[in-house]
């Protein structure tokens, strides 16, 4: 590690001591800023986690919905995140003004009678904006989703988004017919299945570990369906030494970090000319550096905010989730 990374890295550290923060990092994040995490995780743990922490300031090393959902949980408390610009672009796929007319089209879509009982329950995936969860009677996370739908009344209606392969994961194994969302991850989604095919050929006997946004095809292909930290526990406990994974290359750091003794082949994307780039990376997680960081901590910005009548709606049906996970 160069000398700059060092320095930024002690006056990390010491800058959370004097100021009482603790900082969080998602399994996305490059490296060096899972090292100098006090806690890392997937979006479940990470909100249960800032509920518990005794701190004055939070710093969440992810991406914007990330921050939200903590101030959110914790209104007393400073959330920062290193840049506003770290946004999601499935959370982007579902504006709030949009659902709430596919809420209204759905409910006028019913016959008079179902119509007139009880509306749609909302369950909307944690990947989304205050907004949109101030407009969801449940929120869920790739680690409870299933969970959670289980618990749901059998026949209820429910919407599910915003992501469409997620909630077609859902679907499929808790029997239910969600109304879903048609939004989706630009790194998940694009995974190539015959890469994919071909790494399988190559490697035959080697586990699939895919993300559950991912598309149908590849989760096909897949021996193994779940969060972030479903896959790094997987890859823990088993006595396989090789694993092939789908999801975004940053949980590769901790698989490695977890078990040096074991191989991880990513899938690689699907290759369009000249859009985008040819590896599996959140740009937005890849946002966070730790002269963001740095600077973050040490000016107190950017820092996080919920209009109050947003976060007294949103919360609930986050709490919900907390209590039924
Ligand atoms: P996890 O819930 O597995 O942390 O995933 C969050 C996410 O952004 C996936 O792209
Ligand atoms: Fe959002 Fe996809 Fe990045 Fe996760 S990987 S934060 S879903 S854009």
């Amino acid at each position: 590690m160069d000398l700059e990374k060092k320095e930024y890295i002690n006056k990390i550290k010491s800058l959370a001591r004097e100021k009482n923060a603790v900082i969080f990092a998602h399994y996305y994040t490059r490296p060096e800023i899972q090292e100098i995490a006090d806690f890392i995780g997937d979006s479940l743990a990470l909100a249960q986690q800032a509920t518990r922490v005794q701190a004055d300031i939070l710093v969440m090393c992810g991406v914007h919905f990330m921050g939200e959902t903590m101030k959110i949980l914790c209104p007393d408390k400073k959330v920062l995140i290193p840049d506003m610009n770290a946004g999601c672009s499935l959370a982007d796929s579902c504006k709030a003004e949009d659902l709430k007319q596919f809420i209204e089209d759905y409910k006028n879509s019913l016959p008079f009678r179902e119509g007139s009982g009880v509306g749609p329950i909302v369950v909307s995936y944690v990947n989304t904006t205050a907004e949109v969860k101030a407009l969801t009677d449940v929120v869920v996370t790739s680690s409870n989703a299933k969970k959670i739908v289980d618990q749901l009344p059998k026949d209820a209606k429910i919407i599910f988004g915003p992501d469409h392969n997620l909630g077609s994961y859902i679907n499929s194994v808790t029997g239910r017919n969600m109304i879903l969302w048609n939004g989706a991850c630009h790194v998940h989604s694009r995974f190539s299945l015959e890469a994919l095919l071909q790494l399988k050929a190559q490697n035959p006997g080697v586990e699939v570990l895919a993300h559950p946004e991912c598309k149908t095809p590849i989760l096909a292909q897949s021996d193994v369906i779940g969060s972030t930290k479903a896959l790094l526990e997987h890859t823990i406990k088993s006595p396989a030494k090789r694993f092939i994974i789908a999801t975004e290359s940053g949980i590769l750091f901790e698989m490695q970090r977890a078990c040096p003794d074991k191989e991880f082949i990513p899938v690689p994307p699907e290759v369009t000319e000249g859009v985008g780039c040819s590896c599996n990376e959140c740009e937005y997680m890849r946002m966070n550096t730790l002269e963001k960081v740095y600077n973050c901590l040490l000016h107190e910005t950017p820092e996080i905010h919920v209009p109050k009548e947003t976060a007294e709606k949103a919360i609930s049906s986050i709490q919900r989730m907390l209590s039924m996970s």
